[in-house]
């Protein structure tokens, strides 16, 4: 029978200053902004708890003090509601942090980049597999499927070696991401040959671009260390993973389930109607509303 290897560790790089959504990300963590009613963040918590992982590892920043208070007890907020009450939203407060979750929290002083973010979380991860969730990035599993990290962690099950989300992007959109290219070796998994990052779609070696879930064995630390800044003059991430290819492999999986990139306005605002839409006690009255407006 074949060993499951579970992941326990997710690691969520929050530090960015994120700056495409500049005035309203000045004192607020982007992370914080709802979708509808919950915030990003929660969103990428509930699909790593879905998949498995219990110990949640934030790399924060400046102003992201109201990312560590969103998982903790409130506790005036649940004694005014028990005093009234509304069970039910005492209910709702209290499922944001299960009883067998637990969260950490560790600082990146400065945004040197997404390598360099995840590299703060070293000393929390240690010497196991761990996941990476990039908030900004919603991921939506099939219609009652597994969602995104979930399907990634089943995959990691027969190809042992870090793992990249993957999905086909435009052309022109190729410059936005980390760009892999490699041989099909399963249904939806390639091994990875080659692994740029932000690459002009003149000198792009594909299509596929790399969204915001990884699974990674721990050697990529000792990568991203011994890495000298990559595009854009930051530590990337994707560097790291790309020098793995030579000693452990590196795999893709094209994932089912679509991406809203909540970084930019345009994906917040399409995750926010088709969110809205799907909503169980908005969606009907939005539909009608949108109707009447649209058309
Ligand atoms: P982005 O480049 O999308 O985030 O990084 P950003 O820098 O916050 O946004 P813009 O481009 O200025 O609008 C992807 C993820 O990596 C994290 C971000 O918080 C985001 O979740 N990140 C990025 C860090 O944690 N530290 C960094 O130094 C850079």
């Amino acid at each position: 029978m074949k060993k499951l290897t579970k992941i326990h560790k997710a690691v969520f790089p929050v530090a960015g200053l994120g700056t495409r959504f500049l005035p309203a990300t000045k004192a607020i963590a982007k992370e914080m902004l709802p979708v509808v009613d919950k915030p990003l963040m929660q969103y990428a918590v509930e699909e790593a708890y879905a998949a498995g992982v219990r110990h949640m590892i934030f790399v924060t920043g400046r102003s992201k003090r109201a990312i560590e208070d969103h998982f903790d007890t409130a506790y005036e907020l649940e004694h005014e509601l028990e005093a009234a009450n509304k069970s039910d939203l005492l209910r709702l407060v209290r499922s944001i942090m299960p009883d067998d979750m637990v969260c950490s929290y560790v600082r990146q002083p400065r945004a040197l980049g997404l390598g360099h973010a995840v590299l703060c979380a070293e000393p929390l991860v240690g010497d196991e597999p761990f996941a990476v969730l990039l908030p900004d990035d919603l991921m939506c599993g099939p219609e009652g499927g597994p969602g995104v990290l979930a399907q990634m962690v089943d995959v990691f099950q027969d190809y042992p070696t870090s793992l990249v989300a993957v999905q086909e992007v435009p052309l022109d959109h190729v410059k936005r991401y980390g760009i892999v290219a490699g041989d099909r070796v399963g249904e939806r998994i390639v091994k990875v040959r080659q692994m740029v990052e932000k690459p002009s779609p003149e000198t792009a070696p594909s299509r596929m671009g790399v969204s915001g879930r990884y699974v990674l064995t721990p050697s990529v630390f000792n990568e991203i260390r011994n890495n000298p800044r990559g595009a854009g003059g930051e530590i990337q991430l994707t560097d790291g993973i790309a020098k793995l290819m030579a000693t452990e492999g590196v795999h893709a999986y094209e994932y089912q389930g679509k991406r809203y990139d909540c970084g930019s306005k345009q994906g917040f605002l399409e995750a926010t109607v088709d969110l809205a839409l799907k909503h169980e006690e908005v969606g009907a009255s939005f539909r009608d509303y949108l109707k009447k407006t649209v058309c």
